[in-house]
């Protein structure tokens, strides 16, 4: 048995994992706290931990994981920048799961644009109060508008597929455009002149870190659309919340927020919130925000328990390769992905 300590869990984690698990002998011990350096020393005498996103594996958990003997960070997620993936290697290794449904994260981004731009989330409250006058809520036609996609990997590009359904034309920014395919790219400030909806879809890095701030938005259409189903901190939040009470942007769709890590995935409802940012954002009557749920559908929890299972497995067996392991050991985690048949260290 492979013993596990699963970090954060919530429980509509728990069915599949366990339905996985006991076929491939893993076993998790499912904590409801979050990882953090307060609570890395639960891990001792496990083998592995499994983390989600808002779990913070930054080098002082690290080392005491290391400490405590686990030998194993298995993310079960795509997004990995809430792990120092430098200091892990030679230390713990790091697998996470680099796709899981990207159709769920862009069916998700397609459903909180129409439901912004037809203020459907307005007439469902309407309607229940039997309120049935129309005023207020006149949208737009998504069909010859264009759509501005950063990032064009799996998910983006689903996306790019869903808006060109709807008739609009699309263009795309991406630090590494495919050559020869048939999306138009762009260069970034282009992207943003030009695009009547814009949808984040890079990894957060230090070079993503805050791309749509006050300059970025200065850039933009009047009346643009921001969806953002990537990374919280691909926005400067207090950017975007002044471009919105200056009337510049003209709704967002936020699935993730820069610092939600002490607010989502909890029922805070009976609590003051203390974010003052977030509290005025949601307060706008043009702003949608959803709690990092993109990616919550029941096929994507099957393939996040099926992939994380067979990493930590893979990880444990001799000489076995360790599926979806992520290292700096070459300074480039995506090219040593594609390179290595072998584990890291
Ligand atoms: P992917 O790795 O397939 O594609 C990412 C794309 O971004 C690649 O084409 C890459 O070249 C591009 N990129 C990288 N750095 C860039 C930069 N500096 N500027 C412009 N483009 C850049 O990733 P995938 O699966 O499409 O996921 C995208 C993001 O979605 C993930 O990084 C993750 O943060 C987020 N995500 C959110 C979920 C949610 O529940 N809200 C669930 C799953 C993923």
């Amino acid at each position: 048995m492979i013993r596990t300590a699963f970090f954060d869990t919530k429980p509509y984690d728990v069915p599949s994992f366990e339905r996985y698990g006991q076929f491939h002998d893993v076993e998790f011990k499912y904590l409801e706290t979050k990882l953090t350096e307060d609570t890395a020393e639960l891990a001792r005498g496990y083998d592995a931990v499994c983390v989600f996103v808002n779990d913070n594996v930054n080098a002082a958990v690290i080392d005491k994981l290391y400490d405590c003997g686990v030998k194993l960070v298995a993310l079960r997620c795509a997004g990995y920048n809430n792990v120092d993936v430098r200091h892990a290697y030679g230390k713990v290794h790091v697998v996470h799961v680099p796709s899981y449904s990207p159709y769920a994260v862009a069916e998700h981004a397609a459903a909180l644009l129409l439901t912004s731009i037809r203020r459907i989330h307005k007439a469902y409250n309407r309607t229940r109060e039997f309120n049935f006058s129309l005023n207020g809520l006149t949208g737009f036609d998504l069909h010859g508008k264009t759509a501005g996609i950063v990032g064009t990997g799996r998910i983006g590009r689903l996306f790019i597929n869903i808006c060109r359904g709807f008739g609009m034309n699309v263009i795309a920014y991406d630090r590494s455009p495919a050559p020869n395919g048939d999306i138009e790219f762009v260069g970034k400030d282009e992207l943003f002149e030009r695009s009547d909806v814009i949808s984040l879809h890079c990894p957060l890095t230090d070079e993503t870190r805050h791309m749509i701030n006050a300059d970025a938005i200065g850039k933009m259409k009047k009346g643009v659309v921001i969806l953002n189903t990537s990374r919280g901190g691909l926005i400067d939040s207090e950017a975007l919340l002044a471009g919105l009470r200056a009337r510049k942007v003209g709704a967002a769709c936020l699935d993730v927020y820069e610092e939600e890590a002490d607010i989502f995935f909890e029922d805070r409802s009976g609590h003051i919130l203390n974010d003052e940012v977030l509290s005025r954002l949601i307060s706008l009557p043009n702003v949608i925000v959803t709690s990092h749920q993109a990616f919550l559908t029941e096929e994507a929890l099957n393939n996040i328990a099926e992939t994380t299972v067979q990493n930590i497995r893979s990880c444990f067996d001799r000489d076995g390769v360790c599926s979806n392991e992520l290292c700096y050991h070459c300074g480039n985690v995506e090219a040593c992905k594609k390179e290595r048949k072998h584990r890291c260290f």
